[in-house]
């Protein structure tokens, strides 16, 4: 089995952590969100992955290489400006030739691909989209199916009264090769406004999977810190669990509770609080600071008797002594926050 992920988005509503980390490869829980889509593909049986990449795509190739410590082949198709979801399937189509698993490169998720590659052959589908039940739709697709599942009507951000249901479009999709032959070559065109509404409407079968798992899609700030948070609670059924450093790694009068995931580079002293919070490589953290429901980026300091709480710290940032950092609060990479600072 074959698979494409879109990874070529530029990251716009995640900024600032987007600015110099393409959203594909934002660590949660300090591992690449990519690795975790890998992961994902492996179990599904996949074994070919193409990379369909646009925004700062050295970045991710440095990174993923050509994915053989994660046991799958990955290849790349970058494009010189987007072309869209849909586009740039065509873009990477003579890689694939046969039944493929397209992917949106930035969502988290722990569905079971075996199961939804089955229920597509099953159905004799074209194209079958995982769905996934969400409390607002508009941020969405909505995609609306009968009691067989075959899809009756997608629509891109619906507008509140164009709600009838709460199934959307998950970013995942089981999709024939020829439906290549629909998609218009070397211009931008979609799934979501394009492809997805054009086959309901010619007929072909287009059949819905609702999943129940974990899914989520990790495109704002508000949604990554929450990923990395799921991640560390163990709400995700993926990778192996990370590798937690518990407070025996550190000072007795350190306080580090279960759930929190430190990298062991991190330096940690004295009278240091760390509640349900990931810390990546190379931080550190001054005496009494208090941490919890955060994501502190790699290279980070946090000064004596800081409190940052509900935030996302960029990479490199430097949060100066008794600075008070509240919920929402997003720094980007170096930012400096000056002694007694609030945010
Ligand atoms: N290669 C490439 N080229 N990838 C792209 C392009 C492009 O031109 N445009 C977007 N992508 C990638 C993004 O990197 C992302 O991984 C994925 O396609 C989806 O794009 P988003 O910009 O994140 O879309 P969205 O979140 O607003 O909506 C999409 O995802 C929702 C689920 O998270 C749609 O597919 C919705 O229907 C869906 O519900
Ligand atoms: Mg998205």
């Amino acid at each position: 089995m074959q698979s494409l992920v879109l990874a070529g988005g530029k990251g716009i509503r995640l900024r600032p952590v987007t600015l110099h980390t393409p959203k594909p490869i934002v660590p949660i829980a300090n591992t690449p969100l990519l690795f975790y889509q890998l992961e994902l593909l492996r179990r599904g049986g996949v074994r070919d992955v193409v990379l369909s990449l646009s925004y700062q795509p050295h970045k991710i190739e440095d990174r993923i290489g050509d994915g053989s410590h994660v046991n799958i082949r990955v290849s790349y198709a970058v494009e010189t400006s987007p072309l869209g979801t849909a586009g740039a399937f065509k873009n990477g189509a003579h890689l694939i030739n046969e039944t493929a698993v397209v992917l949106n490169g930035d969502i988290l998720t722990d569905v079971d691909l075996e199961d939804v590659i089955r229920f597509h052959k099953d159905a004799g589908a074209a194209a079958t989209i995982v769905l996934s039940p969400v409390p607002n739709p508009t941020g969405y697709g909505l995609v609306v199916t009968d009691a067989e599942h075959r899809v009756l009507r997608f629509i891109e951000k619906p507008k509140p009264e164009e709600i009838t249901c709460d199934t959307i479009n998950a970013g995942i999709y089981i999709l024939e090769p020829k439906l290549l032959d629909y998609i218009p070559e070397g211009e931008p065109f979609t799934f979501e406004y394009g492809l997805f509404p054009k086959l309901v409407k010619m007929g072909e079968i287009v059949m819905g999977f609702v999943s129940h798992g974990y899914w989520r899609d990790i495109g704002t700030p508000e949604s990554y810190l929450q990923a990395n948070l799921d991640v560390i609670a163990g709400r995700v059924k993926l990778l192996d669990p990370p590798v937690f450093v518990s407070g025996d790694k550190f000072d007795s009068d350190i306080h580090i509770d279960s759930t929190s995931l430190i990298d062991p580079s991190c330096t940690v002293k004295p009278g240091v609080h760390i509640v349900n919070s990931v810390i990546s490589r190379n931080c550190y953290i001054e005496e009494r600071a208090h941490i919890e429901n955060s994501l502190i980026r790699s290279a980070s300091r946090i000064g004596t008797g800081a409190s940052v709480s509900g935030a996302l710290i960029g990479k490199g940032c430097h949060v100066g002594k008794a600075v008070n950092i509240g919920a929402g609060s997003v720094l980007g990479d170096k930012s400096v926050v000056t002694d007694y600072g609030r945010i």
